[in-house]
């Protein structure tokens, strides 16, 4: 199916791969650090455009639909303005104007689960009204990576909205259970550079045993271990050791973007610190793909028209 779509807040471009492989045309990207915007550029052969704050709406092509990751700074933002409608000065506020703007037929906006709980729910329901004031049929759920065949423990609130508001939508859960082993290397082909030191691998392994092997290792702030055979979130500022494959090694970039469901083809540009960012900030492939996937085809009319699959 042939569609256009912009990426805003486009990181390393979860939200491309899934509308791409949909057969999507992206016509915009927007992503203001620049190590995470040259990989987005090696990878999909276009340079996203800056901050998105400093681009006039009028000037953003005109597209079918709008996919967002928008940060987590806005809604505490959102949640500490006196008044909940007043949205200025949030990264929320940027992608209100452009739909006003642009009115595409479809938008797809991911955040933190928390999302749903923060300011006891008063935060996500000032988003919603303020989406449906724009004349969208909206529509939110937390979606958990997991389910969607990949081994990550990674909940999010997804939230869609339509222009067509005969649009009968709901959010795809196949509960799809995905294997650590197709994600991990085989520890002979993993450079030393990732292993934990042997003090530390001892420690843990004194600490804890595994019921699963493969497993992740996961230790949490208070210094808890727990382990399963598929990973915790992965985290953009997390710690060194956070997630240790067996209790013995670090994950590669390689595997870390595996988790998240980018395929191998995905080229690694930038260093190890930097990729490992990125893949903690991006959006699982394979929930968006669904998502969207369920979306184009609620926007179908009922004959004509393949579906996309
Ligand atoms: C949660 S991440 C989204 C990641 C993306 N969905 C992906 O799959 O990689 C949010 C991104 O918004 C970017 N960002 C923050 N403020 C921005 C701004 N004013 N203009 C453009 N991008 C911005 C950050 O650099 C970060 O990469």
């Amino acid at each position: 199916m042939s569609f256009t779509y912009i990426d805003l807040f486009a990181g390393i471009g979860g939200f491309h791969q899934a509308a791409s492989a949909l057969g999507g045309k992206c016509v915009f990207a927007s992503e203001i650090d620049a190590e995470a915007a040259r990989a987005y550029a090696a990878n999909y052969n276009m340079t996203p455009y800056g901050d998105i704050t400093q681009i006039e709406a009028p000037e953003i092509p005109d597209h079918d639909v709008l996919l967002a990751g928008f940060p987590c700074q806005p809604f505490s933002i959102i949640g500490k303005k006196l008044g909940f409608d007043d949205i200025r000065g949030t990264l929320f506020f940027e992608i209100v104007r452009i739909l006003k703007e642009k009115k595409p037929k479809l938008f797809i906006l991911e955040n933190v689960k928390q999302l749903k709980t923060h300011n006891n729910g008063n935060t996500l329901k000032t988003i919603l009204k303020k989406l449906e004031s724009l004349d969208y049929k909206v529509y939110n759920e937390v979606l958990n990576a997991l389910d969607f065949g990949l081994p990550q423990k990674r909940e999010r609130i997804i939230i869609a909205g339509f222009l067509n508001k005969n649009v009968n939508f709901s959010f795809p859960n196949p509960r799809l259970r995905g294997s650590l082993e197709n994600v991990l290397e085989k520890d002979r082909v993993v450079d030393k550079k990732y292993f934990a030191s042997e003090r530390i691998a001892q420690k843990r392994k004194a600490r804890h045993k595994s019921e699963y092997f493969p497993a992740i290792w996961h230790e949490n702030k208070g210094g808890n271990i727990s382990s399963y055979p598929y990973s915790c979130a992965l985290r953009a500022g997390a710690s060194y050791n956070y997630l240790l494959v067996n209790g013995e090694r670090r994950l590669t970039p390689r595997e870390m973007l595996r988790l998240q469901g980018f395929p191998d083809s995905f080229k690694i540009v930038c260093n190890d610190t930097q990729t490992r960012k990125q893949a903690g900030n991006a959006v699982p492939v394979n929930v968006i793909k669904a998502v969207l996937c369920e979306a184009l085809n609620a926007q179908l009319p009922e004959t004509g028209q393949e579906k996309p699959s």
